[in-house]
């Protein structure tokens, strides 16, 4: 597919996963964000996949599937918290990593031993799923670096005429992408920051640590991580609205967003969030909408360290540090 050929768009998860079924690339709506999917014994897919997006060959993809039992078909063995995780998440916005099946090639893996798996519980994305013949591997359907899309028309602004067919949805839900639980070993490790906050899955699974890899370290336990992401083309700039905040200079092209009330006067625009549900919510599609109107900064106010709050302030640090 060439880029002067468009996507092709619908609201039909029977069409779309023809596509899926005859070799295509497809974007699809989940409750975190938008995956971009290949089946994953469509090697040519899954290489259509990095290439659509910009991804680095390094960074493994999320293996989607329609019910939690069908984890059995790609992970080779589950440990007892890797089973009290999906009993008590799946289906939901977390994803595991385990020790893979033969089946699951190493293109999608990055050549390593583990896969991360995730079982969506968003309707569209189980019709979707339980309609292809394989699992579903998917990453966020965004440019690489790109803030993740939460609705379908900034799929099609970074990736038309790159990628088959997007399936249509509501905005998702969420806004954030999985949390990611390390599972192969013997203790359950958070590599990334979710909806299934560490409080929830500390409650299940006390073992459970929060990985201590910065993004400056080479060899985080999750590849992606290392990677600039979530970054609009405005500059970041994390706040703490409850301390003396500094003099902010040079707001006129600036935008605010947070849950406490702005700063200063005089920004272009802002967007105060009542929880920390609508901030996730609203977070990745501020950042697009900031570009689109020319904002140069966007100040973001960094909520507190725990629940919900951990996830966002993750990626508005990795936002931050991107530029
Ligand atoms: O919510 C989500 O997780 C969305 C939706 C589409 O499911 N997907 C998503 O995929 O955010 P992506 O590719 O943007 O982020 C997946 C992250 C990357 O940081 C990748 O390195 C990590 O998961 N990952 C995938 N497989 C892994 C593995 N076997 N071991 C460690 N990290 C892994
Ligand atoms: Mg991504």
């Amino acid at each position: 597919m060439n880029d002067s050929v468009h996507t092709f768009v619908t609201d039909s998860p029977e069409q779309a996963a023809r596509y899926i079924n005859n070799g295509g690339i497809v974007a699809f709506p989940t409750e975190t964000v938008y995956g971009l999917g290949a089946g994953i014994d469509h090697p040519e897919a899954i290489e259509r996949i990095f290439s659509a997006k910009g991804r680095p060959q390094d960074n493994p993809l999320i293996v989607h599937i329609a019910f939690p039992d069908d984890i059995v078909n790609v992970s080779i063995r589950l440990t007892p918290d890797a089973e009290t995780l999906v009993r008590h998440f799946f289906p939901g916005p977390l994803t595991i990593v385990v020790k893979k099946k033969p089946c699951v090639p190493a293109s999608v893996t990055a050549g390593l031993d583990t896969v991360g798996i995730r079982c969506p519980s968003s309707t569209k994305a189980r019709e979707l799923l339980r309609r292809c013949t394989s699992p579903v591997a998917a990453p966020s359907a965004n440019l690489s670096g790109r803030p993740s899309s939460t609705n379908w028309k900034t799929v099609l602004e970074d990736l038309d005429g790159k990628i088959d067919c997007i399936l249509k949805g509501e905005a998702c839900e969420i806004g954030l992408e999985s949390t990611i639980v390390e599972c192969s070993g013997t203790t359950p490790q958070l590599l990334r920051a979710g909806a299934v906050t560490l409080e929830a899955l500390q409650a299940v699974t006390p073992s459970i640590v929060a990985d201590s890899t910065t993004p400056e370290q080479h060899t985080p336990r999750s590849p992606g991580l290392k990677y600039a992401h979530y970054a609009p083309t405005a500059r970041i700039v994390t706040i703490r609205c409850d301390r003396s905040t500094p003099f902010l200079q040079g707001i006129a092209s600036a935008a605010y967003i947070g849950l406490s009330d702005p700063p200063a006067e005089g920004f272009t625009l802002v967007r105060r969030c009542a929880t920390l549900d609508e901030y996730a919510h609203a977070l990745f599609g501020f950042f697009r909408y900031c570009d689109e109107r020319g904002i140069t900064t966007i100040y973001c106010e960094l909520p507190a360290d725990k629940g919900l709050g951990r996830a966002i302030r993750d990626r508005l640090v990795r936002a931050a540090n991107s530029h």
